[in-house]
């Protein structure tokens, strides 16, 4: 059975990549933060008969993500897949942004990275094992708006991430590739007591060339693709957007 470790695994896209790698038959390791959404994928995937494990932790902590990679191994093994989905974003005005905020974003999003793949990669060259990684950038990393600068530039230091250890670790038979996701809708996705009903306007859905909003499953499909089926894709950058960013909008 192969193995996949996901985090932000509770909530969110995180929580989406969890349920589709476990229905394709995966087991499924998750971290999160936050207790109780995390523990309500666990039950969920436990509930359609899925194997799963739960830990409860902090991407940017070393000795969390130690803690949590070394019981994944004891409980099922070797990982085949990492998915440093876990993110945050606190946008301010740029003129009000703390010094704290801006590194906590950059610890979260970008060191939370590093460390989960560092500890992940270490364990999978120890056995051999050939692997694939996917960092959770965003079309932010080359496209903002006003007052998202620390979330703008963990998102682009990933995407440079991603390219730098698709080269270091070819020879290790370990591919790296980073997904941009546009907007995609989570609010239906929260844990229990937060999750809401979302709503688009006609706006909305015709700024998308497709037509609608991304839902967390587009970016859980494209997780499995890149883990899977593309065995020649290394060190890239998939944007999925429903062609978003490729829209020319003029001022009226
Ligand atoms: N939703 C979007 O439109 C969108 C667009 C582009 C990129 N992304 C990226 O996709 C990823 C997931 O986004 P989402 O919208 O599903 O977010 P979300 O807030 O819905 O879920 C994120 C999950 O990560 C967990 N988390 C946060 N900080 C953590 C930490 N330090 N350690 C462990 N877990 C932590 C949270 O508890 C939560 O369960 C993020 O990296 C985000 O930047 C999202």
């Amino acid at each position: 059975m192969k193995i996949a470790v996901i985090t932000g695994a509770g909530q969110g896209i995180g929580r989406a990549i969890a349920y589709h790698f476990a229905a394709q038959g995966y087991a499924v390791s998750l971290l999160d933060s936050d207790t109780d959404a995390v523990c309500e994928s666990l039950a969920h995937i436990v509930g359609a008969g899925g194997l799963a494990m739960h830990y409860v932790g902090d991407v940017a902590c070393r000795a969390d993500v130690e803690a949590w990679l070394s019981q994944t191994e004891t409980d099922f093994g070797t990982p085949d897949v990492l998915v440093n989905n876990a993110g945050i974003a606190r946008n301010r005005s740029f003129l009000e942004l703390s010094e704290e905020d801006f590194e906590r974003v950059m610890a979260v999003n970008l060191r939370g990275t590093f460390l989960c793949s560092q500890n992940t990669v270490r364990r999978m060259v120890r056995v051999k094992r050939p692997g694939a990684i996917i960092n959770l950038a965003s079309t932010r990393a080359l496209m903002s708006e006003p007052g998202t600068e620390a979330y703008s530039a963990s998102k682009g230091a990933i995407v440079a991430l991603t390219h730098a250890m698709a080269v270091s670790l070819g020879p290790h038979r370990i591919r790296v590739n980073a997904i941009s996701p546009g907007w995609i809708e989570v609010s239906d996705w929260q844990k229990a007591g937060i999750a809401r009903a979302p709503h688009h306007s006609e706006t909305d859905l015709a700024q998308h060339p497709v037509g609608r909003v991304g839902r967390p499953s587009d970016i859980a499909e494209a997780c499995l693709f890149l883990a899977e089926a593309a065995g020649f894709i290394t060190g890239q950058n998939l944007v999925v957007d429903g062609g978003m960013t490729i829209k020319m909008i003029y001022a009226e």
